[in-house]
């Protein structure tokens, strides 16, 4: 692919139907599942992007027999417990803090040291929040910093224990909820509000795990289990990259767009409740539940008259990968908006809060930035005339994508580097762009 794209032109009014890549978390988890389930697991629409290519070849090392043919995946396995541990193993996670923090909890068990890498990016991300709770079960880490590279070496009998998940991290809560999978008795986790398709996935399979939802946290408890039923699973869309396409059609002329069968997961759908209180006209239409999971059709349209938002933060975790392009929205609004308690976003594939509201200044957008939060005042007559280049930013794709989305509703003329970084999450991005341009 080429080291930059440039955009020179706004999209023209388009009235289409789309569908939208599989959704990272399931494709992570299912893989992760079906590598401990008894059996041969299938799924269907995979997100085949580079996150989920590196929890497959991870697996493949720790002994997992796996096949892949365009969207479809099967994965065999023995069972919990049965990864095969080769000496001076290194799993490399690439990008994907998901796979990186998820697999630790499948190896509290390791027989052997196991070496976990990542790339630029994720070896800048604090591994501690994990590495932490799983020295508790018993497994051992030879690595006094908080990143990676870090050796793991398992316990043959993991404890359960007690843990108070206070970030609303989904991959801390999850990786424990995975080591927990390998331990005699009960686990109990106190985890401030975050995705839940973990616990859901578990409810699935059966796995003996009881749920108290407050509004602020969920008291989870969960008992290890000896055999894991396989896993047949039809992945849906992924809402965090139909919302680049949600906001592309909110903020251009006279369009529309239906985008097919996506995750409406209630832990997900943050952006959804953000927008429609910014006046986006924006609805979900055919709700179905499966699997446990809620899925539907999304409908938005072009949207004039958008109002800012003093988002409050209980919405801040189901909306926790969306705040960028949510961003471009408050750009457009009538007003100031406020997100706030957002500290999270610099703990990202990039400092996400800091390069958000730098790239809105480059836009002639005025924001107040602190550790915490961001005001943005948005300007309803946003028209970009001057040049804009988004260089160095650890090719995290959603900046690549807002960016994108960005260059194509408010003009200017845009040279955005590292395209390729659309293959972490959402290969067929500008395949999709492509098609609401023809
Ligand atoms: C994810 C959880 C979120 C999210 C990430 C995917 C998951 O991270 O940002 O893209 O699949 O569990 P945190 O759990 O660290 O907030």
């Amino acid at each position: 692919m080429k080291k930059f794209l440039s955009i020179k032109n706004k999209i023209k009014p388009f009235n289409k139907i789309i569908d939208i890549d599989g959704d990272k978390s399931l494709s992570i988890r299912w893989a992760l599942l079906a590598s401990q389930a008894n059996g041969l697991s299938k799924a269907k629409n995979l997100l085949k992007s580079e996150d989920t290519i590196s929890t497959l070849n991870c697996l493949k090392k720790l002994g997992i027999k796996i096949k892949l043919k365009g969207n479809d995946c099967q994965i065999k396995s023995n069972g919990i417990n049965s990864f095969k541990y080769r000496k001076n193993l290194i799993l490399n996670a690439g990008n994907s803090g998901t796979l990186g923090r998820l697999i630790l909890g499948l190896l509290v068990h390791s027989k052997t040291k196991i070496k976990l890498i990542g790339d630029k990016s994720l070896s800048k991300r604090d591994f501690s929040r994990v590495t932490e709770p799983l020295k508790k079960f018993g497994a051992i880490f030879n690595n006094k910093n908080k990143t990676l590279p870090i050796m793991i070496k398992g316990t043959n009998s993991p404890k359960p224990i007690k843990y108070f998940e206070n970030i609303g991290s989904a991959q801390c809560k999850s990786s424990v909820m995975f080591a927990a999978l390998n331990t005699g008795g009960e686990t109990r986790l106190k985890a401030k509000k975050s995705r839940d398709h973990t616990e859901l996935l578990f409810k699935h399979l059966k796995i003996p795990i009881k749920i108290k939802k407050t509004k602020k946290f969920d008291f989870i408890s969960l008992k290890g289990k000896n055999r894991i039923k396989s896993l047949n699973y039809n992945i849906p869309g992924d809402i965090s990259s139909a919302a680049f396409f949600i906001v592309l059609t909110a903020l251009s002329k006279s369009s529309k767009l239906k985008i097919k069968n996506v995750n409406i997961n209630q832990s997900r759908i943050g952006i959804i409740k953000i927008l429609k209180r910014m006046n986006v006209a924006i609805s979900i239409k055919n709700k179905k539940i499966y699997k446990g999971e809620k899925i539907g059709d999304i409908y938005v349209k072009s949207s004039n008259n958008i109002r800012a938002i003093n988002c409050p933060s209980y919405l801040n975790s189901s909306a926790i990968d969306e705040f960028l392009i949510i961003f471009l929205i408050a750009a457009k609004a009538k007003g100031i908006s406020y997100f706030k308690d957002i500290a999270e976003l610099n703990q990202k594939e990039s400092p996400r809060l800091n390069l958000g509201s730098k790239i809105l200044r480059q836009m002639g957008i005025k924001t107040k930035l602190n550790k915490n939060s961001i005001k943005i005042q948005g300007n309803p007559n946003l028209e970009i005339k001057n040049n804009i280049e988004i260089k160095n930013y650890l090719k995290d794709h959603r900046i690549f994508m807002m960016s994108v989305i960005s260059a194509l509703v408010f003009g200017g003329k845009w040279k955005i580097y590292d395209p390729n970084s659309i293959n972490t999450s959402f290969p067929s991005f500008l395949k999709i762009i492509k098609k609401l341009r023809n």
